[in-house]
């Protein structure tokens, strides 16, 4: 039960997916929780630095799971959504929504943050990190962001891991099929004209939702593609930002 696991806590360290990782080295796979009150190197999605000042959520999971590793790419979707749950408990009142792959945005702005990395193949380890913004939203970056401004961090801690449980014990009870449909409840985008940067080509489509594996798919000029990484743009989002800002 991740709800019940050590908790390994730090007042700082360079990342928490990083302390997760020497522990792994060193013969432990958890479960286990590494939490941190601040990093000093956190780390993002697409080797991008992750900021990380006092006062929000750092947190890293080490996690035995009873999967082929090729199931790993679902994990994302069942932490976002844990994470979604979280900001629907705090904010009830505000806007929550995902953006594929696993952007939480709460009245549009990115809430968290999260890295899952396969650690071992056979048999399976992997490490959950999550961010979640609680009493400051980061500024200056590419992107807007939002906080669960007036919550302590421990109190958004036991809800995310609470919520994390629901969803983990939800994807091995009822598969990948329920949290994808639970997942798609609350996208943003799906049905709208959206952009979608490959790295090779941007193509302009459709947002058509997720295949059976997770995959974003795009009706373009009637054929319909998945992709697997990539960085989706959805004008009606940007439009609602412009409007606030
Ligand atoms: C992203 O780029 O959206 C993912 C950011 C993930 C940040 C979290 S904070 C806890 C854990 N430790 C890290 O160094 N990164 C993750």
């Amino acid at each position: 039960m991740i709800t019940t696991a050590p908790i390994h806590r730090l007042a700082t360290v360079d990342s928490t997916n990083l302390e997760a990782l020497r522990l792994f080295n060193s013969g432990f796979c958890g479960p286990l929780w590494v939490i941190a009150d601040k990093q000093v190197q956190g780390r993002g999605r697409q080797g991008r630095v992750w900021e990380s000042d006092i006062g929000n959520l750092y947190a890293s999971l080490l996690l035995p799971l009873e999967y082929q590793a090729t199931i790993a790419p679902q994990l994302s979707f069942v932490v976002a959504l844990a994470v979604s749950d979280v900001a629907v408990h705090f904010a009830p009142s505000q806007t929550v929504q995902l953006k594929w792959p696993n952007d939480c945005l709460l009245d549009g702005g990115k809430l968290a943050g999260i890295l899952c990395e396969t650690l071992s193949v056979k048999p399976l380890c992997v490490c959950i990190g999550c961010g979640i913004n609680v009493q400051h939203a980061p500024e200056g970056l590419r992107y807007r962001t939002s906080c669960l401004a007036g919550e302590t961090v421990s109190a958004v801690f036991d809800v995310y891991r609470a919520a994390l449980a629901h969803r983990l014990h939800q994807w091995q009870a009822e598969g990948f099929a329920a949290i994808s449909a639970a997942w798609q409840d609350r996208a943003i985008g799906i049905g709208e004209s959206v952009e979608f940067e490959d790295g090779k080509k941007l193509h302009h489509g459709t947002l058509r939702g997720l295949a059976d594996d997770g995959a974003l798919r795009l009706d373009v000029n009637g054929t319909l593609k998945t992709f697997y990484a990539g960085d989706l743009t959805i004008p009606s989002l940007e439009h609602a930002r412009r409007l606030r800002t």
